[in-house]
């Protein structure tokens, strides 16, 4: 996957408002992804190139973070928080119920592309658990009922 044009003069942006050049890492690998979807093996050493710092620097922020993607994901991404205000209420049959009704194992994506479901550390909304992003939405209190008018939000969507 070639870099366009457009793609190069958008990172251009990024690295002149940066204070440096590692300082434009995560928004240039956030830019990238908006782009192709996922960060793979080639756009994370193009970026090492154009930022002038090591493939491994590039790599080891690209692996650290959840939010970036080392491979493609569906259209819409569900995560899903399991740490233990979540676990105590009831997010691991959440979890089982979102499996079977999206016909994946956690980490895979619906057959469709449509969406990708993938487990997420404490979102900070311990309160009102069990709780899951839907892309950057937060959905909380979540049931069984409330899954199934999200997931058939996306797939019409
Ligand atoms: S444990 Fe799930 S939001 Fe905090």
């Amino acid at each position: 996957m070639p870099f366009t044009d457009s793609l190069r003069e958008r990172i251009d942006l990024i690295v002149s408002g940066s204070e440096t050049r590692q300082s434009a890492l995560i928004p240039v690998l956030r830019e990238i992804q908006n782009e192709f979807g996922y960060l793979s093996n080639e756009s994370m050493e193009e970026t090492a190139r154009i930022l002038g710092i090591p493939p491994s620097s590039v790599q080891n922020v690209a692996t650290f973070y959840t939010m970036f993607f080392r491979k493609p994901v569906g259209e819409h991404v569900i995560w899903l928080c399991r740490t233990l205000s979540c676990a105590l209420r009831g997010a691991e049959h959440v979890e089982h119920y979102m499996c079977e009704r999206l016909g994946v194992k956690t980490g895979g994506t619906t057959t469709d592309g449509k969406i990708t479901l993938m487990e997420a550390e404490c979102l900070a909304s311990c309160g009102t658990a069990p709780v899951m992003l839907v892309d950057d939405k937060l959905e909380e209190n979540l049931t069984k009922e409330k899954v199934d008018r999200l997931i058939e939000g996306l797939r019409k969507g």
